[in-house]
Protein backbone atom coordinates (compact mmCIF):
# COMPACT_ATOMS: atom_id res chain seq x y z
CA UNK A 1 0.00 0.00 0.00
CA UNK A 2 1.10 3.46 -0.72
CA UNK A 3 -0.04 6.71 0.38
CA UNK A 4 0.12 9.80 -1.49
CA UNK A 5 0.78 12.67 0.57
CA UNK A 6 2.10 16.41 -0.85
CA UNK A 7 4.59 18.34 0.96
CA UNK A 8 6.21 21.53 0.28
CA UNK A 9 10.41 21.02 0.93
CA UNK A 10 13.31 23.32 1.23
CA UNK A 11 15.38 22.86 -2.62
CA UNK A 12 18.27 24.34 -0.51
CA UNK A 13 18.38 22.36 2.36
CA UNK A 14 15.48 19.84 2.71
CA UNK A 15 13.27 21.33 5.39
CA UNK A 16 9.94 19.59 4.94
CA UNK A 17 6.77 21.96 5.57
CA UNK A 18 3.17 21.17 5.43
CA UNK A 19 2.32 24.67 3.78
CA UNK A 20 3.89 26.85 1.28
CA UNK A 21 5.65 29.61 2.92
CA UNK A 22 7.76 32.50 0.81
CA UNK A 23 10.86 31.89 3.27
CA UNK A 24 12.01 28.39 4.01
CA UNK A 25 11.93 28.10 8.11
CA UNK A 26 14.80 25.92 8.16
CA UNK A 27 17.56 27.72 6.37
CA UNK A 28 16.20 30.92 5.59
CA UNK A 29 15.95 31.01 2.27
CA UNK A 30 13.62 32.95 -0.02
CA UNK A 31 11.20 31.12 -2.70
CA UNK A 32 13.18 27.80 -2.23
CA UNK A 33 10.21 26.22 -0.97
CA UNK A 34 8.90 23.68 -3.90
CA UNK A 35 5.56 21.47 -3.81
CA UNK A 36 6.34 17.41 -3.88
CA UNK A 37 4.46 14.53 -3.84
CA UNK A 38 6.06 12.10 -1.39
CA UNK A 39 5.48 8.50 -1.25
CA UNK A 40 5.59 6.33 1.46
CA UNK A 41 5.11 2.70 1.70
CA UNK A 42 2.74 2.05 4.84
CA UNK A 43 3.16 -1.70 4.61
CA UNK A 44 5.54 -3.22 7.27
CA UNK A 45 8.79 -3.17 5.33
CA UNK A 46 11.22 -6.55 5.87
CA UNK A 47 13.97 -5.72 7.78
CA UNK A 48 16.35 -7.58 6.68
CA UNK A 49 19.62 -9.32 8.48
CA UNK A 50 22.07 -6.50 10.78
CA UNK A 51 25.08 -5.62 8.48
CA UNK A 52 27.59 -5.74 11.02
CA UNK A 53 27.60 -6.76 15.27
CA UNK A 54 29.00 -4.52 17.83
CA UNK A 55 32.94 -5.17 18.12
CA UNK A 56 35.54 -3.73 20.28
CA UNK A 57 37.33 -1.54 18.67
CA UNK A 58 41.10 -2.90 18.79
CA UNK A 59 39.65 -6.11 17.12
CA UNK A 60 39.15 -4.20 13.87
CA UNK A 61 40.83 -5.13 11.35
CA UNK A 62 40.12 -3.12 7.92
CA UNK A 63 41.27 0.35 9.62
CA UNK A 64 43.42 1.05 6.81
CA UNK A 65 41.49 2.62 4.15
CA UNK A 66 42.59 1.59 0.40
CA UNK A 67 43.48 4.82 -1.12
CA UNK A 68 43.33 4.80 -4.96
CA UNK A 69 45.20 7.84 -6.63
CA UNK A 70 43.52 9.10 -9.39
CA UNK A 71 46.22 10.34 -11.40
CA UNK A 72 44.96 13.47 -11.64
CA UNK A 73 47.29 15.66 -9.44
CA UNK A 74 45.62 18.59 -8.43
CA UNK A 75 42.81 16.17 -7.62
CA UNK A 76 44.63 14.00 -5.54
CA UNK A 77 46.44 16.74 -3.66
CA UNK A 78 42.97 17.81 -2.49
CA UNK A 79 41.98 14.29 -1.37
CA UNK A 80 44.90 13.90 0.64
CA UNK A 81 45.89 11.31 -1.77
CA UNK A 82 43.33 9.96 -3.68
CA UNK A 83 39.70 8.44 -3.86
CA UNK A 84 38.88 6.24 -1.14
CA UNK A 85 37.23 2.70 -1.50
CA UNK A 86 33.80 2.35 -0.99
CA UNK A 87 33.97 6.09 0.10
CA UNK A 88 31.13 8.81 -2.20
CA UNK A 89 32.18 11.77 -2.76
CA UNK A 90 29.98 14.80 -4.10
CA UNK A 91 31.79 17.68 -6.62
CA UNK A 92 29.65 20.55 -6.35
CA UNK A 93 29.58 23.84 -8.89
CA UNK A 94 27.61 26.16 -11.24
CA UNK A 95 26.37 24.45 -14.22
CA UNK A 96 29.23 25.20 -17.01
CA UNK A 97 32.14 25.55 -14.63
CA UNK A 98 33.66 22.01 -15.96
CA UNK A 99 32.64 18.91 -13.35
CA UNK A 100 31.91 16.76 -16.30
CA UNK A 101 35.39 17.69 -17.56
CA UNK A 102 36.90 16.85 -14.58
CA UNK A 103 35.22 13.94 -13.84
CA UNK A 104 35.72 12.45 -17.42
CA UNK A 105 39.39 13.40 -16.62
CA UNK A 106 39.31 11.49 -13.76
CA UNK A 107 37.86 8.31 -14.92
CA UNK A 108 40.41 8.28 -17.72
CA UNK A 109 43.15 8.93 -15.56
CA UNK A 110 41.35 6.08 -13.18
CA UNK A 111 40.55 3.53 -15.82
CA UNK A 112 44.84 4.24 -17.28
CA UNK A 113 45.92 3.58 -14.12
CA UNK A 114 44.13 0.31 -14.01
CA UNK A 115 40.76 0.51 -12.09
CA UNK A 116 37.75 -0.23 -13.93
CA UNK A 117 35.73 2.46 -14.18
CA UNK A 118 32.36 3.52 -15.06
CA UNK A 119 30.84 7.43 -16.69
CA UNK A 120 27.16 7.65 -15.90
CA UNK A 121 26.07 10.49 -18.55
CA UNK A 122 22.38 11.69 -17.38
CA UNK A 123 23.20 15.03 -19.24
CA UNK A 124 24.63 14.49 -22.36
CA UNK A 125 24.50 11.43 -25.36
CA UNK A 126 27.01 8.73 -25.58
CA UNK A 127 28.41 10.08 -28.53
CA UNK A 128 28.77 13.82 -27.00
CA UNK A 129 30.52 12.11 -23.92
CA UNK A 130 32.75 10.39 -26.49
CA UNK A 131 33.87 13.46 -28.68
CA UNK A 132 34.85 15.17 -25.30
CA UNK A 133 36.58 12.21 -24.28
CA UNK A 134 38.52 11.75 -27.59
CA UNK A 135 39.51 15.86 -27.02
CA UNK A 136 40.66 14.78 -23.33
CA UNK A 137 42.61 11.67 -24.52
CA UNK A 138 40.43 9.70 -21.92
CA UNK A 139 39.53 6.58 -24.48
CA UNK A 140 40.85 3.51 -22.70
CA UNK A 141 39.52 -0.02 -23.04
CA UNK A 142 38.48 -0.14 -19.25
CA UNK A 143 36.41 3.37 -19.23
CA UNK A 144 33.10 2.65 -19.81
CA UNK A 145 30.08 4.96 -20.57
CA UNK A 146 26.43 4.47 -20.20
CA UNK A 147 23.90 7.11 -21.19
CA UNK A 148 21.07 6.95 -18.10
CA UNK A 149 19.22 8.33 -15.90
CA UNK A 150 16.99 5.40 -14.14
CA UNK A 151 18.62 4.79 -11.26
CA UNK A 152 17.42 0.08 -11.60
CA UNK A 153 18.96 0.49 -14.57
CA UNK A 154 22.05 2.15 -13.01
CA UNK A 155 21.97 -0.10 -10.42
CA UNK A 156 22.00 -3.46 -12.63
CA UNK A 157 24.49 -1.87 -15.13
CA UNK A 158 26.79 -1.37 -11.89
CA UNK A 159 26.47 -5.21 -10.86
CA UNK A 160 27.47 -6.47 -14.19
CA UNK A 161 30.37 -3.83 -14.74
CA UNK A 162 31.41 -4.22 -11.37
CA UNK A 163 33.36 -1.33 -12.20
CA UNK A 164 35.72 0.49 -9.63
CA UNK A 165 35.37 3.93 -10.02
CA UNK A 166 32.08 5.05 -10.67
CA UNK A 167 30.86 9.11 -11.91
CA UNK A 168 27.48 10.08 -11.72
CA UNK A 169 26.85 13.28 -14.07
CA UNK A 170 24.85 14.47 -12.26
CA UNK A 171 22.94 13.39 -9.28
CA UNK A 172 19.88 15.76 -10.68
CA UNK A 173 18.92 13.86 -13.86
CA UNK A 174 18.56 10.75 -12.01
CA UNK A 175 14.87 9.40 -10.95
CA UNK A 176 13.89 6.33 -9.66
CA UNK A 177 10.65 5.62 -11.13
CA UNK A 178 9.48 4.30 -7.42
CA UNK A 179 9.05 7.83 -6.61
CA UNK A 180 6.46 9.91 -7.29
CA UNK A 181 8.93 13.55 -7.25
CA UNK A 182 10.16 14.90 -10.47
CA UNK A 183 13.90 14.08 -11.00
CA UNK A 184 15.82 17.17 -9.12
CA UNK A 185 13.60 17.11 -6.25
CA UNK A 186 14.64 16.57 -2.64
CA UNK A 187 13.21 13.33 -2.83
CA UNK A 188 14.50 11.86 -5.77
CA UNK A 189 18.11 13.42 -5.27
CA UNK A 190 18.08 11.98 -1.71
CA UNK A 191 16.60 8.36 -2.40
CA UNK A 192 18.90 7.89 -5.69
CA UNK A 193 22.17 9.06 -3.63
CA UNK A 194 21.76 6.94 -0.44
CA UNK A 195 21.04 3.94 -2.86
CA UNK A 196 24.15 4.61 -4.56
CA UNK A 197 25.80 5.31 -1.25
CA UNK A 198 24.84 1.53 0.12
CA UNK A 199 26.49 0.63 -3.31
CA UNK A 200 29.29 2.03 -2.57
CA UNK A 201 29.87 0.75 1.06
CA UNK A 202 28.64 -2.29 -0.21
CA UNK A 203 30.73 -3.32 -2.87
CA UNK A 204 33.57 -0.99 -2.10
CA UNK A 205 33.31 1.38 -4.97
CA UNK A 206 34.55 4.79 -5.51
CA UNK A 207 31.42 6.77 -6.48
CA UNK A 208 31.77 10.08 -7.18
CA UNK A 209 28.63 12.76 -7.86
CA UNK A 210 28.32 15.65 -10.01
CA UNK A 211 25.66 18.19 -8.35
CA UNK A 212 24.65 21.47 -9.82
CA UNK A 213 24.52 24.40 -7.02
CA UNK A 214 22.16 26.79 -8.66
CA UNK A 215 21.53 30.18 -7.01
CA UNK A 216 17.67 29.89 -7.72
CA UNK A 217 17.85 26.64 -6.02
CA UNK A 218 15.04 25.10 -8.45
CA UNK A 219 17.16 22.14 -8.37
CA UNK A 220 17.52 20.16 -4.82
CA UNK A 221 21.12 21.95 -4.09
CA UNK A 222 24.33 19.22 -2.98
CA UNK A 223 23.54 20.71 0.13
CA UNK A 224 20.61 18.04 0.54
CA UNK A 225 23.54 15.60 0.39
CA UNK A 226 26.15 16.55 2.59
CA UNK A 227 25.67 14.47 5.38
CA UNK A 228 25.08 11.53 3.17
CA UNK A 229 28.69 11.75 1.62
CA UNK A 230 31.95 11.30 2.87
CA UNK A 231 33.35 14.13 0.94
CA UNK A 232 32.44 16.95 -0.60
CA UNK A 233 34.19 19.01 -3.31
CA UNK A 234 33.73 21.88 -4.69
CA UNK A 235 34.76 23.25 -8.09
CA UNK A 236 34.29 27.45 -8.78
CA UNK A 237 36.18 29.43 -10.26
CA UNK A 238 35.87 32.67 -12.18
CA UNK A 239 34.05 31.51 -15.65
CA UNK A 240 35.79 34.20 -17.44
CA UNK A 241 38.70 33.12 -16.52
CA UNK A 242 40.48 29.92 -17.08
CA UNK A 243 41.25 29.41 -13.78
CA UNK A 244 39.73 26.93 -11.53
CA UNK A 245 39.58 25.79 -7.96
CA UNK A 246 38.88 22.79 -6.42
CA UNK A 247 38.26 22.45 -2.58
CA UNK A 248 37.53 20.04 0.01
CA UNK A 249 34.46 21.23 2.67
CA UNK A 250 34.42 17.74 4.58
CA UNK A 251 36.38 15.12 3.54
CA UNK A 252 36.21 11.88 5.94
CA UNK A 253 39.49 10.38 5.00
CA UNK A 254 41.82 13.79 5.52
CA UNK A 255 42.91 17.58 5.99
CA UNK A 256 40.55 20.26 3.65
CA UNK A 257 43.45 22.44 4.01
CA UNK A 258 44.39 22.04 0.25
CA UNK A 259 43.42 23.69 -2.67
CA UNK A 260 43.94 22.06 -6.38
CA UNK A 261 44.38 24.91 -8.94
CA UNK A 262 43.46 23.99 -12.63
CA UNK A 263 43.58 25.98 -15.91
CA UNK A 264 40.55 25.35 -17.94
CA UNK A 265 42.45 25.13 -21.95
CA UNK A 266 41.33 23.86 -25.49
CA UNK A 267 42.14 20.33 -24.11
CA UNK A 268 40.57 20.32 -20.61
CA UNK A 269 42.10 20.95 -17.68
CA UNK A 270 45.49 21.17 -16.78
CA UNK A 271 47.35 21.66 -13.97
CA UNK A 272 49.35 25.45 -13.06
CA UNK A 273 52.60 24.94 -13.03
CA UNK A 274 53.41 28.03 -11.81
CA UNK A 275 50.01 29.74 -10.06
CA UNK A 276 52.18 33.06 -8.54
CA UNK A 277 53.15 33.28 -12.36
CA UNK A 278 50.09 32.93 -13.22
CA UNK A 279 48.17 35.80 -11.07
CA UNK A 280 50.96 38.20 -11.53
CA UNK A 281 51.11 37.56 -15.13
CA UNK A 282 49.13 40.97 -15.92
CA UNK A 283 50.28 42.97 -13.22
CA UNK A 284 51.08 46.65 -14.52
CA UNK A 285 53.83 48.18 -12.13
CA UNK A 286 53.90 51.69 -11.27
CA UNK A 287 50.12 52.14 -10.30
CA UNK A 288 48.24 53.52 -7.40
CA UNK A 289 46.34 51.55 -5.45
CA UNK A 290 47.70 47.83 -5.75
CA UNK A 291 49.90 46.01 -3.49
CA UNK A 292 50.99 42.23 -3.63
CA UNK A 293 50.82 39.83 -0.65
CA UNK A 294 52.30 36.29 -0.43
CA UNK A 295 49.58 34.12 0.88
CA UNK A 296 49.33 30.47 1.22
CA UNK A 297 46.31 28.46 0.67
CA UNK A 298 46.74 25.15 2.12
CA UNK A 299 50.37 24.29 2.00
CA UNK A 300 50.69 26.10 -1.25
CA UNK A 301 52.68 29.98 -1.32
CA UNK A 302 50.71 32.34 -3.49
CA UNK A 303 51.30 35.81 -4.81
CA UNK A 304 48.51 36.99 -5.43
CA UNK A 305 47.97 41.17 -6.40
CA UNK A 306 45.16 42.76 -4.75
CA UNK A 307 43.75 45.94 -5.97
CA UNK A 308 41.94 49.34 -4.46
CA UNK A 309 40.48 52.13 -5.90
CA UNK A 310 39.46 54.95 -3.77
CA UNK A 311 36.64 57.20 -5.61
CA UNK A 312 34.78 60.51 -4.71
CA UNK A 313 30.80 59.39 -3.83
CA UNK A 314 28.05 60.86 -4.59
CA UNK A 315 25.85 58.53 -2.35
CA UNK A 316 24.94 59.46 1.29
CA UNK A 317 25.77 55.81 2.17
CA UNK A 318 28.93 55.20 0.04
CA UNK A 319 29.81 52.36 -1.91
CA UNK A 320 32.40 49.21 -0.84
CA UNK A 321 32.90 46.58 -2.90
CA UNK A 322 34.96 43.31 -2.18
CA UNK A 323 35.42 41.01 -5.29
CA UNK A 324 37.53 37.85 -3.82
CA UNK A 325 38.22 39.63 -0.35
CA UNK A 326 36.89 39.49 2.48
CA UNK A 327 33.81 42.33 2.89
CA UNK A 328 33.80 42.13 6.57
CA UNK A 329 37.93 42.60 6.71
CA UNK A 330 37.28 45.55 4.03
CA UNK A 331 35.58 47.32 6.11
CA UNK A 332 37.53 46.76 9.45
CA UNK A 333 40.50 47.78 7.46
CA UNK A 334 38.71 51.28 6.27
CA UNK A 335 37.59 51.58 10.28
CA UNK A 336 41.55 50.97 11.27
CA UNK A 337 43.02 53.15 8.40
CA UNK A 338 40.68 56.20 9.30
CA UNK A 339 40.92 55.89 12.97
CA UNK A 340 44.56 54.93 13.48
CA UNK A 341 46.39 55.69 10.57
CA UNK A 342 44.52 59.47 10.34
CA UNK A 343 43.50 58.51 6.27
CA UNK A 344 40.03 60.00 5.60
CA UNK A 345 38.09 57.40 3.57
CA UNK A 346 34.73 57.66 5.16
CA UNK A 347 32.94 59.43 2.60
CA UNK A 348 34.50 57.59 -0.64
CA UNK A 349 33.49 54.89 -2.71
CA UNK A 350 36.00 51.95 -2.38
CA UNK A 351 36.13 49.32 -4.37
CA UNK A 352 39.06 46.29 -3.75
CA UNK A 353 40.04 43.16 -5.56
CA UNK A 354 42.29 40.25 -5.83
CA UNK A 355 43.28 40.37 -9.09
CA UNK A 356 42.90 37.17 -11.62
CA UNK A 357 39.62 35.10 -10.36
CA UNK A 358 41.91 34.58 -7.26
CA UNK A 359 40.20 34.57 -3.57
CA UNK A 360 41.95 35.63 -0.50
CA UNK A 361 40.68 35.40 2.94
CA UNK A 362 43.66 35.03 4.66
CA UNK A 363 44.09 37.56 7.25
CA UNK A 364 47.74 37.70 6.28
CA UNK A 365 46.19 39.85 3.50
CA UNK A 366 45.16 42.68 5.87
CA UNK A 367 48.06 45.05 5.44
CA UNK A 368 48.16 44.19 1.64
CA UNK A 369 44.70 45.52 1.20
CA UNK A 370 45.35 48.24 3.71
CA UNK A 371 48.43 49.56 1.72
CA UNK A 372 46.64 49.66 -1.55
CA UNK A 373 43.73 51.45 -0.28
CA UNK A 374 45.91 53.85 1.30
CA UNK A 375 48.03 54.17 -2.24
CA UNK A 376 44.88 54.16 -4.24
CA UNK A 377 43.65 57.66 -1.89
CA UNK A 378 47.11 59.25 -1.87
CA UNK A 379 47.60 58.68 -5.28
CA UNK A 380 51.36 57.18 -4.47
CA UNK A 381 52.25 53.51 -5.74
CA UNK A 382 53.67 50.80 -3.65
CA UNK A 383 57.45 50.34 -5.32
CA UNK A 384 57.02 47.69 -7.75
CA UNK A 385 59.63 45.07 -5.68
CA UNK A 386 57.68 45.34 -2.36
CA UNK A 387 55.55 42.22 -0.76
CA UNK A 388 53.58 43.13 2.18
CA UNK A 389 52.26 40.47 4.60
CA UNK A 390 50.28 40.64 7.92
CA UNK A 391 47.07 40.54 10.07
CA UNK A 392 46.05 44.23 11.13
CA UNK A 393 44.12 44.17 14.69
CA UNK A 394 41.54 46.39 15.56
CA UNK A 395 44.38 48.71 17.03
CA UNK A 396 46.46 49.15 14.13
CA UNK A 397 49.28 46.84 14.89
CA UNK A 398 50.41 44.38 12.49
CA UNK A 399 50.32 41.36 13.63
CA UNK A 400 52.47 37.52 13.13
CA UNK A 401 50.60 35.02 10.42
CA UNK A 402 51.44 31.30 9.72
CA UNK A 403 54.11 30.06 7.20
CA UNK A 404 55.80 33.37 6.58
CA UNK A 405 59.05 31.73 5.95
CA UNK A 406 57.19 29.52 2.99
CA UNK A 407 55.23 33.11 2.10
CA UNK A 408 58.52 34.70 2.04
CA UNK A 409 60.57 32.32 -0.22
CA UNK A 410 58.35 32.52 -2.82
CA UNK A 411 58.10 36.42 -2.84
CA UNK A 412 61.82 36.05 -3.26
CA UNK A 413 61.44 33.34 -6.14
CA UNK A 414 58.94 35.72 -8.15
CA UNK A 415 61.55 38.48 -7.73
CA UNK A 416 60.49 40.46 -5.30
CA UNK A 417 63.14 42.11 -3.16
CA UNK A 418 61.69 43.96 -0.07
CA UNK A 419 58.63 42.70 2.67
CA UNK A 420 57.30 44.78 4.56
CA UNK A 421 56.12 42.25 7.76
CA UNK A 422 55.19 42.34 11.66
CA UNK A 423 57.49 43.80 13.88
CA UNK A 424 59.69 40.63 15.25
CA UNK A 425 59.75 38.35 12.43
CA UNK A 426 62.88 36.25 13.01
CA UNK A 427 62.57 34.81 9.19
CA UNK A 428 65.48 35.72 6.82
CA UNK A 429 65.09 34.97 2.97
CA UNK A 430 68.09 35.37 0.49
CA UNK A 431 67.78 37.87 -1.32
CA UNK A 432 64.80 39.82 0.43
CA UNK A 433 65.16 42.42 2.76
CA UNK A 434 62.03 42.52 5.57
CA UNK A 435 61.31 46.04 6.81
CA UNK A 436 59.94 44.99 9.98
CA UNK A 437 56.50 47.04 11.06
CA UNK A 438 54.92 47.37 14.47
CA UNK A 439 51.43 48.83 13.40
CA UNK A 440 49.76 49.85 10.20
CA UNK A 441 50.68 53.25 10.64
CA UNK A 442 54.38 52.46 10.23
CA UNK A 443 53.62 50.23 7.24
CA UNK A 444 51.79 53.18 5.07
CA UNK A 445 54.97 55.20 6.05
CA UNK A 446 57.40 52.02 4.94
CA UNK A 447 55.43 51.71 1.94
CA UNK A 448 56.00 55.89 1.31
CA UNK A 449 51.67 55.83 0.01
CA UNK A 450 50.60 57.37 3.17
CA UNK A 451 50.52 60.91 0.98
CA UNK A 452 52.71 63.81 3.28
CA UNK A 453 56.10 64.09 1.60
P1 LIG B 1 31.58 21.25 -18.47
O1 LIG B 1 32.57 20.26 -17.99
O2 LIG B 1 30.55 20.77 -19.42
O3 LIG B 1 30.87 22.00 -17.25
P2 LIG B 1 29.81 21.43 -16.18
O4 LIG B 1 29.78 19.94 -16.28
O5 LIG B 1 30.31 21.93 -14.85
O6 LIG B 1 28.50 22.03 -16.51
O7 LIG B 1 32.47 22.40 -19.14
C1 LIG B 1 31.91 23.58 -19.49
C2 LIG B 1 32.81 24.51 -20.23
O8 LIG B 1 34.14 24.12 -20.37
C3 LIG B 1 32.28 24.72 -21.62
O9 LIG B 1 31.81 26.03 -21.70
C4 LIG B 1 33.41 24.49 -22.52
C5 LIG B 1 34.61 24.48 -21.65
N1 LIG B 1 35.62 23.51 -22.10
C6 LIG B 1 36.86 23.97 -22.47
O10 LIG B 1 37.14 25.17 -22.46
N2 LIG B 1 37.83 23.07 -22.86
C7 LIG B 1 37.57 21.73 -22.90
O11 LIG B 1 38.46 20.95 -23.25
C8 LIG B 1 36.27 21.27 -22.52
C9 LIG B 1 35.95 19.82 -22.56
C10 LIG B 1 35.34 22.20 -22.11
MG1 LIG C 1 28.21 18.76 -16.99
Amino acid sequence: MAKTRSVHRCAACGWESAKWAGRCDGCGEWNSLVEELDVRTTASVAVGPPTSDPIRIRDVTDAGATTRPTGVGEVDRVLSGGLVDGSVTLVGGEPGIGKSTLLLQVVGSTARLGSVSLYVSGEESAGQVRARADRLGAIHDDLWLLAETSLPHILTALESIKPDVVVIDSVQTLHDPALASAPGSVAQVRECASRLVAHAKRHGTVVLLVGHVTKEGTLAGPRVLEHVVDTVLEFDGDRHHGLRLLRASKHRFGATTEVGLLQMDTDGLATVADPSGLFLADRVTGISGSAVVPTVDGNRPLLVEVQALVAQSSLSNPRRSAQGVDSGRLAMLLAVLERRCGLQVGTNDVYTLAVGGARVFDPGADTALALAIASSLSGQPLGDDVVAVGEVGLGGELRQVSHLDRRLREAARMGFRRAIVPQGTAVQVDGLQTLQAPTLRAAVALADVGGEG
